[in-house]
């Protein structure tokens, strides 16, 4: 069976793309779609996303809805599009839209679901101000299963079928493949001839041919496997009850996290966790400096690190400023996570001895990526003398 009559059977669409992964697809997206002055109106940005579309002349605007920037909301679609502010948008300035683009689940929001009653409401107002709809399905997975767990009428469907209901909103779809289908690689999927054609152009200046699209046959071949697996009702949601179960645990114990669980990981609230440290400093970034010294886990800074500086050089406060601790599938324990849970719950009652971060080398775009930083102070010495000693007395690892 070819790869594309796989995205066919599993999506509905009927053209495919590969690429080598999640942003080589955003490059030519935006490339072709973007232009000086264009807007795109999203959930929420995922980095490499906002750099490509600048990069292309345009700026995202983000309308989230409210409860998504509240994290004790329990509110079960936290990565929902809020329609009111999408309508006005379109309403005002529908002609500079490149499109609406929709990221299922919310990675930067602390992996929140979108509902499928909201991306019909998208839908809808994309059909009245003809602007076209773009869905980063990276981890449509877990999307797809918390559709199926928590809105109402979806309970009783398949996974294929949520799937194929939800991806059917969209004009055109892309993923990286390393987080839902668990392979390094990416793809676009359109049933839009005119749009595939435009797109089509720039993958043998910028990836391959589009058979392989930069990929090998081998790792075309597991990211087909990887897809099928999406829809396997035995095996998505093991990594989310890991996830459920950490994040109630930590809640249980005064850990400012990201509620209700959602999907890739756990994800913390670091300027609760660090009241002491000024966003300028980073409190996302020292504190998964601070995780790593205290436990060999190594997190990912999801704050201001994250984001780029400004046109005239200030830093920019995204909403959240979090530390995601992954849980990629087939691969942890609950005893992980219960050694997770014991280092994260020691870090925070020695949360004082954390200090911020100040930048060594810092690189003018994505700068998270190469950019060196130091700890203030000396704070990560001092964090580690304490663990020593205290390992040295008592504690169990
Ligand atoms: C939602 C989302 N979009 C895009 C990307 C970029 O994909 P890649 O890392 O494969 O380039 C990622 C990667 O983490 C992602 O999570």
């Amino acid at each position: 069976m070819s790869f594309a009559s796989i995205i066919e059977e599993l999506m509905g669409f009927k053209y495919v793309i590969p690429v080598h992964q999640g942003r080589a697809a955003e490059h030519i997206i935006s490339k072709v779609l973007v232009k000086q002055g264009s807007i795109v109106p999203m959930n929420y940005h995922f980095t490499t996303t906002k750099a490509h579309i600048e990069l292309a002349g345009g700026e995202i605007v983000e309308i989230p809805v409210k409860e998504a920037l509240d994290r004790r909301s329990m509110y079960p679609f936290k990565g929902n599009i809020d329609i009111e502010k999408l309508e006005d948008i379109l309403r005002r300035s529908s002609g500079r839209v490149a499109f609406v683009r929709i990221e299922a689940v919310a990675n930067l929001l602390g992996g929140q679901p979108v509902s499928m009653r909201n991306i019909r409401e998208v839908r809808e107002l994309c059909d009245k101000y003809n602007v076209p709809l773009i869905l980063d399905a990276s981890m449509i997975d877990w999307n797809v299963y918390y559709i199926k767990e928590r809105e109402p009428g979806y309970g009783s469907k398949s996974l294929a079928s949520i799937l194929k209901e939800f991806v059917s909103h969209a004009d055109l779809l892309y993923m990286s493949a390393r987080k839902a289908p668990s392979v390094r690689g990416g793809l676009i999927a359109t049933s839009n001839r005119e749009l595939y054609e435009r797109l089509i152009v720039h993958i043998p200046v910028y990836e391959g041919f589009l058979t392989y699209g930069g990929m090998s046959i081998k790792e075309v071949a597991a990211m087909a496997v990887g897809l099928r697996e999406m829809i396997d009702e035995s095996l998505i949601g093991s990594e989310l009850e890991l996830i459920n179960y950490t994040v109630r645990e930590l809640d249980k114990r005064g850990i400012p996290v990201i509620l209700p669980p959602g999907g890739l990981g756990v994800h913390i609230d670091a300027v609760e966790f660090l009241p002491h440290v000024k966003r300028s400093e980073y409190p996302a970034g020292s504190l998964a400096a601070a995780i790593y010294i205290a436990s060999g886990i190594r997190s990912m800074e999801r704050g201001a690190l994250s984001m780029d500086r400004g046109k005239d050089g200030r830093e920019i406060y995204p909403d959240l400023e979090l530390v995601r601790i992954a849980f990629p599938r087939r691969t942890y324990l609950k005893s992980h996570s219960d050694y997770l849970i014991d280092r994260v719950t020691w870090l925070y009652e020695n949360r004082e001895v954390i200090k911020g971060l100040q930048w060594v080398h810092e690189p003018p775009i994505l700068r998270f990526f190469l950019g060196r930083l130091r700890d203030i102070d000396n704070w990560g010495e001092k964090l580690a003398d304490i663990y020593k000693r205290k390992s040295s007395e008592n504690t169990r690892y």
